[in-house]
């Protein structure tokens, strides 16, 4: 079924309306200031809205601006996001905050874009819901609903197929205000087009929905291939100094955690699990075998890394693998 301008725009203003009507307050929804828009998708990007609200007031009391986040020390930003996970976002919204908070926010997302640690996703985001820009985002909650309204067996994880519902995405954005209609996309993935049970009889889309009409609800969107996970196994040491603090050092050497600060060791891929181990674990698509060496420091162990107490190894490094293997080592 072709779908013209005038089909867009019906579906636009119908969107916007019913997301006017039933809204969830949220705390970001009360303002249009870009800092804390930006704020609220960051911490979205992988953690639900539930777990998000309580971060997200607690933050605001502490850098209320863009100015106060990017005069705080590193570590003071990651101790407000403890517990929020995925902390290469700490680290990205702090680094960004620097340079945003002297030449101040671009309002287009073709500018955003050029900010470090601006991705496709934020930088639409910030500039539709901040800035009115008639730009649309696209997650994976705009990927179901699109792909549902329009019926369409699209490879989203694909170039082609993203581009597709970009052009969707966009589109709508050109018919009512681009805040509502982007925000009305992802409320209705959270709440009624949902992944497994969607609630249609809610839906403002039902009467056109492509999916409904040839009976894809639940086909769609397609899944993504998952990739093969790799077997590795990390020989792990654990270097004591005099003063008990253990090394650390820059992971130069593993394929998962890159570029943190990780005991020294080495890693060897494998086609099967090995027999024996001390813990297993996995990070994204490597499922790790840990393998632990307790040493003492000795003066042919060249040190350029940190040394750091059992105890602050979190503040450091808080992936919940490192204090995995420090649980085993003591046990
Ligand atoms: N998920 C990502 N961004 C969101 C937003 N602004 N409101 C609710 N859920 C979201």
């Amino acid at each position: 079924m072709t779908f013209s301008a005038e089909n867009w725009q019906q579906s636009a203003e119908e969107l916007a309306r019913w997301y006017r009507k039933h809204r969830r307050p949220l705390p970001w929804r009360a303002s249009k200031d870009p800092y804390r828009i930006w704020l609220s998708e960051v911490m979205l990007q992988q953690t639900t809205v539930a777990a998000v609200v309580p971060y997200y007031e607690r933050f605001l009391k502490v850098f209320p601006t863009v100015q106060h986040l990017a005069e705080s020390p590193l570590q003071a930003v990651l101790e407000q996001w403890a517990g929020l996970g995925y902390y290469s976002r700490a680290r990205n919204l702090h680094k960004a905050a620097q340079l945003l908070a002297t030449r101040g926010f671009p309002q287009t997302a073709a500018e955003l874009i050029e900010i470090p640690g601006f991705g496709p996703y934020t930088s639409r985001a910030v500039a539709a819901l901040a800035f009115g820009e008639a730009v649309g985002v696209l997650d994976g909650n705009v990927i179901r609903v699109l792909s549902r309204f329009r019926g369409e067996k699209l490879e989203w994880w694909k170039t082609h197929g993203r581009k597709i519902l970009q052009e969707h995405s966009d589109q709508l954005s050109r018919y009512d205000d681009p805040s509502d209609v982007n925000q009305a996309l992802m409320e209705l993935g959270a709440t009624v087009c949902t992944p497994q049970k969607p609630l249609c009889s809610l839906c403002p889309w039902a009467k056109h929905c492509q999916a409904r009409k040839k009976d894809l609800v639940h086909k769609l969107p397609l899944k993504k291939p998952k990739r093969e996970s790799e077997v590795w196994v990390w020989k792990v040491q654990l270097i004591k100094n005099k003063q008990n603090q253990l090394l650390l050092l820059k992971n130069e050497y593993a394929p998962f955690l890159k570029g943190q600060m990780l005991f020294p060791g080495s890693v060897l891929q494998r086609s099967k699990a090995p027999k024996t181990f001390d813990l297993k674990h996995s990070i994204t698509h490597h499922l790790i075998y840990v393998e632990i060496e307790k040493r003492k420091y000795s003066k042919k162990i060249g040190s350029d890394g940190l040394w750091i107490a059992e105890k602050d190894i979190k503040k450091t490094n808080p992936s919940s693998l490192l204090q995995k293997i420090l649980g085993a080592a003591t046990s």
